[in-house]
Protein backbone atom coordinates (compact mmCIF):
# COMPACT_ATOMS: atom_id res chain seq x y z
CA UNK A 1 0.00 0.00 0.00
CA UNK A 2 1.33 3.29 -1.21
CA UNK A 3 0.70 4.96 2.01
CA UNK A 4 1.18 2.33 4.45
CA UNK A 5 1.94 3.52 8.02
CA UNK A 6 0.79 7.06 7.55
CA UNK A 7 -0.32 9.16 10.05
CA UNK A 8 -3.78 11.10 8.93
CA UNK A 9 -7.03 12.86 9.52
CA UNK A 10 -10.09 11.33 8.29
CA UNK A 11 -12.87 14.04 8.66
CA UNK A 12 -16.67 13.07 7.77
CA UNK A 13 -18.86 16.12 7.42
CA UNK A 14 -19.42 16.31 11.38
CA UNK A 15 -16.45 14.55 12.69
CA UNK A 16 -12.37 14.56 12.66
CA UNK A 17 -10.68 11.10 13.52
CA UNK A 18 -7.08 10.11 13.34
CA UNK A 19 -5.94 7.00 12.01
CA UNK A 20 -2.45 5.17 11.10
CA UNK A 21 -3.07 3.61 7.35
CA UNK A 22 -2.61 -0.15 7.33
CA UNK A 23 -3.00 -2.26 4.15
CA UNK A 24 -6.62 -3.91 3.99
CA UNK A 25 -7.77 -2.23 7.21
CA UNK A 26 -10.96 0.02 7.19
CA UNK A 27 -12.31 2.87 9.43
CA UNK A 28 -15.75 2.42 10.63
CA UNK A 29 -17.95 5.76 11.59
CA UNK A 30 -21.50 6.94 11.99
CA UNK A 31 -21.76 8.27 8.22
CA UNK A 32 -20.82 4.78 7.04
CA UNK A 33 -17.43 2.78 6.48
CA UNK A 34 -13.90 3.87 4.57
CA UNK A 35 -11.32 0.52 3.00
CA UNK A 36 -7.75 1.95 3.48
CA UNK A 37 -7.10 0.42 -0.22
CA UNK A 38 -9.11 3.57 -1.65
CA UNK A 39 -6.77 5.84 -0.59
CA UNK A 40 -4.52 6.53 -3.66
CA UNK A 41 -3.59 10.28 -3.06
CA UNK A 42 -2.84 12.71 -0.43
CA UNK A 43 -5.08 14.57 0.46
CA UNK A 44 -7.51 12.85 -1.33
CA UNK A 45 -11.59 12.70 -0.95
CA UNK A 46 -13.17 9.33 -0.93
CA UNK A 47 -16.33 7.99 -0.85
CA UNK A 48 -18.07 6.17 2.23
CA UNK A 49 -19.92 2.98 1.92
CA UNK A 50 -23.26 4.99 2.24
CA UNK A 51 -22.05 7.33 -0.01
CA UNK A 52 -20.55 10.53 2.36
CA UNK A 53 -17.36 11.96 1.64
CA UNK A 54 -14.61 11.96 3.71
CA UNK A 55 -11.48 14.48 3.48
CA UNK A 56 -8.16 12.28 4.43
CA UNK A 57 -5.08 14.51 4.93
CA UNK A 58 -2.05 14.87 7.02
CA UNK A 59 -2.78 16.53 10.49
CA UNK A 60 -1.88 20.03 11.86
CA UNK A 61 0.14 19.74 14.65
CA UNK A 62 -3.27 21.67 16.31
CA UNK A 63 -5.21 18.72 14.79
CA UNK A 64 -2.90 16.09 16.03
CA UNK A 65 -2.76 16.64 19.54
CA UNK A 66 -6.27 17.29 20.14
CA UNK A 67 -7.29 13.71 18.42
CA UNK A 68 -4.39 12.16 19.63
CA UNK A 69 -4.55 9.73 22.54
CA UNK A 70 -2.68 11.15 25.03
CA UNK A 71 -1.98 10.07 29.21
CA UNK A 72 -1.73 13.41 31.51
CA UNK A 73 -3.55 16.42 30.56
CA UNK A 74 -1.97 18.03 27.72
CA UNK A 75 -1.47 22.09 27.72
CA UNK A 76 -3.62 23.27 24.57
CA UNK A 77 -2.82 24.54 21.25
CA UNK A 78 -3.56 28.12 22.35
CA UNK A 79 -1.54 28.36 25.53
CA UNK A 80 1.44 26.72 23.59
CA UNK A 81 1.40 29.87 22.11
CA UNK A 82 1.26 32.24 24.82
CA UNK A 83 4.34 30.06 26.23
CA UNK A 84 6.58 30.50 23.35
CA UNK A 85 6.00 33.87 23.01
CA UNK A 86 6.77 34.84 27.12
CA UNK A 87 9.82 32.47 27.05
CA UNK A 88 11.07 34.45 23.94
CA UNK A 89 11.95 30.94 21.68
CA UNK A 90 13.75 31.15 19.05
CA UNK A 91 15.13 28.24 17.14
CA UNK A 92 18.78 28.06 18.28
CA UNK A 93 16.99 28.43 22.26
CA UNK A 94 18.42 25.93 24.85
CA UNK A 95 15.46 25.26 26.24
CA UNK A 96 14.72 22.99 29.99
CA UNK A 97 11.13 21.44 29.83
CA UNK A 98 10.13 20.11 33.63
CA UNK A 99 6.64 17.82 33.09
CA UNK A 100 6.91 16.24 30.13
CA UNK A 101 3.64 14.21 30.14
CA UNK A 102 1.66 13.48 27.09
CA UNK A 103 4.43 15.62 25.16
CA UNK A 104 2.35 17.79 23.34
CA UNK A 105 4.00 20.78 24.22
CA UNK A 106 7.32 19.07 23.91
CA UNK A 107 6.79 18.54 20.36
CA UNK A 108 5.54 21.74 19.18
CA UNK A 109 8.88 23.19 21.23
CA UNK A 110 10.89 20.40 18.87
CA UNK A 111 9.48 21.51 15.80
CA UNK A 112 10.50 24.75 16.74
CA UNK A 113 14.13 23.79 17.85
CA UNK A 114 14.95 21.47 15.24
CA UNK A 115 18.28 20.67 15.19
CA UNK A 116 19.99 24.57 15.72
CA UNK A 117 18.19 24.17 19.68
CA UNK A 118 18.34 22.21 22.16
CA UNK A 119 15.67 20.79 24.72
CA UNK A 120 15.54 18.87 28.11
CA UNK A 121 12.63 17.35 29.13
CA UNK A 122 12.10 16.21 32.59
CA UNK A 123 9.68 13.81 33.96
CA UNK A 124 9.67 11.60 37.23
CA UNK A 125 7.93 9.75 35.48
CA UNK A 126 9.38 7.34 32.68
CA UNK A 127 5.96 5.75 31.04
CA UNK A 128 4.77 9.01 30.51
CA UNK A 129 8.37 9.89 28.64
CA UNK A 130 8.08 6.63 26.76
CA UNK A 131 4.73 7.33 25.34
CA UNK A 132 5.37 10.95 24.46
CA UNK A 133 8.71 10.11 22.97
CA UNK A 134 6.48 7.50 20.88
CA UNK A 135 4.31 10.48 20.26
CA UNK A 136 6.74 12.73 18.57
CA UNK A 137 8.24 10.16 16.67
CA UNK A 138 5.08 9.40 15.50
CA UNK A 139 4.09 12.98 14.08
CA UNK A 140 7.17 13.76 12.78
CA UNK A 141 7.25 10.43 10.40
CA UNK A 142 4.66 12.76 8.58
CA UNK A 143 7.13 14.38 7.53
CA UNK A 144 8.92 13.57 3.68
CA UNK A 145 12.12 14.43 5.08
CA UNK A 146 13.96 13.15 8.57
CA UNK A 147 13.11 15.80 10.97
CA UNK A 148 16.62 16.74 13.15
CA UNK A 149 15.92 17.27 16.65
CA UNK A 150 18.10 17.87 20.16
CA UNK A 151 15.95 16.11 22.74
CA UNK A 152 17.59 15.02 25.88
CA UNK A 153 15.29 13.30 28.00
CA UNK A 154 16.10 13.53 31.84
CA UNK A 155 14.11 10.26 34.42
CA UNK A 156 13.81 12.67 37.73
CA UNK A 157 11.55 13.88 40.45
CA UNK A 158 12.32 17.46 40.50
CA UNK A 159 13.39 17.88 44.50
CA UNK A 160 16.69 15.64 42.74
CA UNK A 161 17.38 17.41 40.02
CA UNK A 162 20.73 19.56 39.69
CA UNK A 163 20.55 22.38 37.83
CA UNK A 164 24.26 22.67 37.86
CA UNK A 165 24.59 18.89 36.32
CA UNK A 166 23.19 20.19 32.43
CA UNK A 167 26.70 20.27 30.68
CA UNK A 168 25.28 24.08 29.81
CA UNK A 169 23.17 27.00 30.68
CA UNK A 170 19.54 27.32 29.44
CA UNK A 171 17.94 30.22 27.91
CA UNK A 172 14.56 29.60 29.36
CA UNK A 173 12.99 26.92 31.96
CA UNK A 174 9.51 26.04 31.32
CA UNK A 175 7.17 24.21 33.89
CA UNK A 176 3.90 21.74 33.82
CA UNK A 177 3.82 20.33 37.64
CA UNK A 178 2.17 20.81 40.22
CA UNK A 179 5.22 22.56 42.08
CA UNK A 180 7.44 24.26 40.22
CA UNK A 181 8.91 26.50 43.64
CA UNK A 182 10.43 23.36 44.96
CA UNK A 183 13.58 24.02 42.09
CA UNK A 184 14.18 27.08 43.97
CA UNK A 185 14.98 24.99 47.66
CA UNK A 186 17.65 22.94 46.08
CA UNK A 187 18.86 25.57 43.19
CA UNK A 188 19.90 28.88 42.58
CA UNK A 189 20.28 30.38 38.68
CA UNK A 190 23.14 33.02 38.34
CA UNK A 191 22.91 33.79 34.86
CA UNK A 192 19.82 35.78 32.67
CA UNK A 193 16.87 32.92 32.13
CA UNK A 194 13.41 33.19 31.57
CA UNK A 195 10.92 31.29 33.22
CA UNK A 196 7.37 30.30 32.07
CA UNK A 197 4.93 28.29 33.94
CA UNK A 198 1.56 26.51 33.39
CA UNK A 199 -0.72 26.76 36.61
CA UNK A 200 -4.18 25.44 36.66
CA UNK A 201 -4.72 26.67 39.92
CA UNK A 202 -4.67 30.18 41.52
CA UNK A 203 -2.97 29.19 44.90
CA UNK A 204 0.47 27.46 42.98
CA UNK A 205 0.37 31.45 41.29
CA UNK A 206 0.81 33.30 44.40
CA UNK A 207 3.23 30.76 45.94
CA UNK A 208 5.51 30.62 42.21
CA UNK A 209 5.62 34.36 42.60
CA UNK A 210 6.64 34.40 45.26
CA UNK A 211 9.39 32.22 45.04
CA UNK A 212 10.38 34.19 41.72
CA UNK A 213 10.10 37.16 43.35
CA UNK A 214 12.69 35.68 46.41
CA UNK A 215 15.34 34.37 43.85
CA UNK A 216 15.18 38.39 42.17
CA UNK A 217 13.11 37.28 39.23
CA UNK A 218 11.75 40.59 37.64
CA UNK A 219 8.98 41.26 34.89
CA UNK A 220 6.63 38.48 36.46
CA UNK A 221 3.12 39.05 34.74
CA UNK A 222 0.34 36.47 35.36
CA UNK A 223 -2.31 35.66 32.33
CA UNK A 224 -4.76 33.88 31.44
CA UNK A 225 -5.71 33.24 27.64
CA UNK A 226 -9.58 32.72 26.67
CA UNK A 227 -10.00 31.58 23.33
CA UNK A 228 -13.39 32.12 22.09
CA UNK A 229 -14.71 30.57 18.35
CA UNK A 230 -16.77 32.08 15.98
CA UNK A 231 -19.85 30.61 13.52
CA UNK A 232 -19.19 32.14 9.84
CA UNK A 233 -22.15 30.50 8.40
CA UNK A 234 -24.23 32.11 5.49
CA UNK A 235 -26.01 34.94 7.50
CA UNK A 236 -25.05 33.27 11.36
CA UNK A 237 -21.93 35.10 12.21
CA UNK A 238 -21.90 34.99 15.89
CA UNK A 239 -19.66 33.36 18.87
CA UNK A 240 -20.44 29.92 19.29
CA UNK A 241 -22.50 28.71 22.69
CA UNK A 242 -19.31 26.81 23.98
CA UNK A 243 -15.98 27.79 24.99
CA UNK A 244 -13.34 26.34 27.22
CA UNK A 245 -13.45 28.43 30.62
CA UNK A 246 -10.32 27.79 31.85
CA UNK A 247 -7.20 25.35 30.97
CA UNK A 248 -4.73 27.35 32.91
CA UNK A 249 -2.47 30.42 34.26
CA UNK A 250 0.55 31.11 32.75
CA UNK A 251 3.35 32.58 34.80
CA UNK A 252 6.57 34.13 33.27
CA UNK A 253 9.61 36.12 34.98
CA UNK A 254 13.08 37.13 33.85
CA UNK A 255 16.31 37.07 35.60
CA UNK A 256 18.49 39.36 34.64
CA UNK A 257 21.64 38.91 36.11
C1 LIG B 1 0.21 17.74 33.17
S1 LIG B 1 1.57 16.74 32.78
C2 LIG B 1 2.48 17.70 31.60
C3 LIG B 1 1.79 17.74 30.26
C4 LIG B 1 2.64 18.30 29.14
N1 LIG B 1 3.01 19.67 29.38
C5 LIG B 1 1.91 18.20 27.80
O1 LIG B 1 1.60 19.23 27.19
O2 LIG B 1 1.65 17.07 27.34
C6 LIG B 1 2.54 16.86 34.24
C7 LIG B 1 3.74 15.90 34.26
O3 LIG B 1 4.57 16.29 35.35
C8 LIG B 1 5.13 15.15 35.93
N2 LIG B 1 5.47 15.47 37.32
C9 LIG B 1 4.62 15.72 38.36
N3 LIG B 1 5.33 16.02 39.47
C10 LIG B 1 6.64 15.94 39.15
C11 LIG B 1 7.84 16.12 39.86
N4 LIG B 1 7.84 16.44 41.16
N5 LIG B 1 9.02 15.96 39.22
C12 LIG B 1 9.04 15.63 37.90
N6 LIG B 1 7.92 15.45 37.16
C13 LIG B 1 6.73 15.59 37.77
C14 LIG B 1 4.04 14.08 35.80
O4 LIG B 1 4.61 12.79 35.83
C15 LIG B 1 3.38 14.45 34.47
O5 LIG B 1 3.89 13.66 33.43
Amino acid sequence: MKFENSLVVIKSNNQKYLAVLKEGGEFVTDNGKIEYNQITNLPSIIKSSTGDDFKIYSPSYKEFVLLMKRGPQIIYPKDVGQIIIEGNIVNDSKVLEMGTGSGALTLYLILILGDKGKLISLDVDDKNQYRAKKTIERYLSTFNNEFKYNLKLINSDLVNFKYSDIDEKVDVIITDLPEPWKFFDFNKIEHEITWVSYLPSITQVEKLTRRLHDNYFENIEVKEILERSWIVKDKIIRPMNEMVGHTGFIVSGRLIS
